[in-house]
């Protein structure tokens, strides 16, 4: 698919990864719509790219319409979507105090995986309506983030390694049901990449991190992710498959 002129969405792209993905589509051409928890990061980066900001809460699924509904207002209905809206949350399954906590384990599970899976299928509805375009005949796309942690998750990753391996598996089964409306899914999973949500690991941590991947031994950098989803945009050949995008690194138990 030709990104240039087409609508985008990138949920979490005041930030990070995701923030790297809406300059990158901005760059190439695309409308994009920036859904993001955080006002004053989402209004940042849509002065900075002159696209749109819009406040959401991808857990909460009447947000979720409204965004989609305010997005296709002004750009109409998105052929592309990025799914970088993301929690961290450490914790084991059994911790000094007892079993985990499942307020926590919640919060996780709804924010990454049933965030994600929320903005797909309400976006994936509308898509289905739209003009096939190019030789593919193809309507549109879905990439969204899962992690290495799905296929190498540490100790304390109990939550967060379960919503990504969630994502890793959500991948196939979507794209088996979208692919008669010529709609693609994807998944990416990041290694070790440079973004505040790195930043939360102490310092002692990021280091031994950085020596972890095989080649380049340093983290990635979210441009690096970024061009990465312009690529399966454009190349119809990606479909129902988690990419790693990890210099070669494998976690540790810890
Ligand atoms: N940075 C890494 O090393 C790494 C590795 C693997 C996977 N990931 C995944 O990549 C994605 C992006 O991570 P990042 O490193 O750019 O993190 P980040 O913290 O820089 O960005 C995450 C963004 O998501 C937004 N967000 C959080 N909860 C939200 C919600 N409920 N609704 C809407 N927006 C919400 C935040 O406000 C923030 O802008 C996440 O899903 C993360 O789990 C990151």
């Amino acid at each position: 698919m030709d990104v240039a002129k087409q609508s985008a969405i990138v949920t979490g792209g005041a930030s990070g990864l995701g923030r790297a993905t809406v300059r990158a589509l901005s760059e190439a051409g695309a409308n994009v719509a920036i859904l993001d928890l955080a006002p004053d990061a989402v209004d940042v980066v849509a002065r900075e790219t002159g696209e749109l900001g819009i406040v959401c809460d991808v857990s909460d699924e009447v947000a979720v319409t409204n965004a989609l509904d305010h997005a296709q207002e002004r750009h109409r209905v998105a052929r592309i979507v990025v799914n970088c809206a993301g929690v961290p949350g450490d914790m084991r399954f059994v911790g000094r105090t007892g079993p985990a906590d499942m307020t926590c384990y919640r919060k996780v599970i709804e924010v990454n995986l049933l965030g994600t899976v929320s903005v797909m299928s309400k976006a994936v509805a509308r898509m289905i309506d739209l003009e096939p375009i190019g030789d593919d005949g193809e309507r549109g796309v879905v990439i969204n983030t899962s992690s290495i942690t799905a296929f190498d998750g540490q100790i304390g990753q109990a939550a967060y390694a379960v919503s990504k391996g969630a994502l890793a598996a959500v991948t196939l089964p979507a794209a088996r049901e979208f692919a008669g409306w010529g709609v693609r899914v994807i998944a990416i999973a990041p290694g070790l990449f440079d973004t505040p949500m790195s930043t939360i690991v102490p310092d002692r941590v990021l280091a031994s991190f950085r020596e972890k991947p095989l080649f380049p031994k340093c983290f990635g950098k979210p441009e690096e992710y970024a061009e990465l989803v312009l690529g399966i945009c454009r190349n119809a050949m990606f479909n129902g498959e988690t990419i790693r995008l990890d210099a070669g690194v494998r976690l540790e138990p810890r």
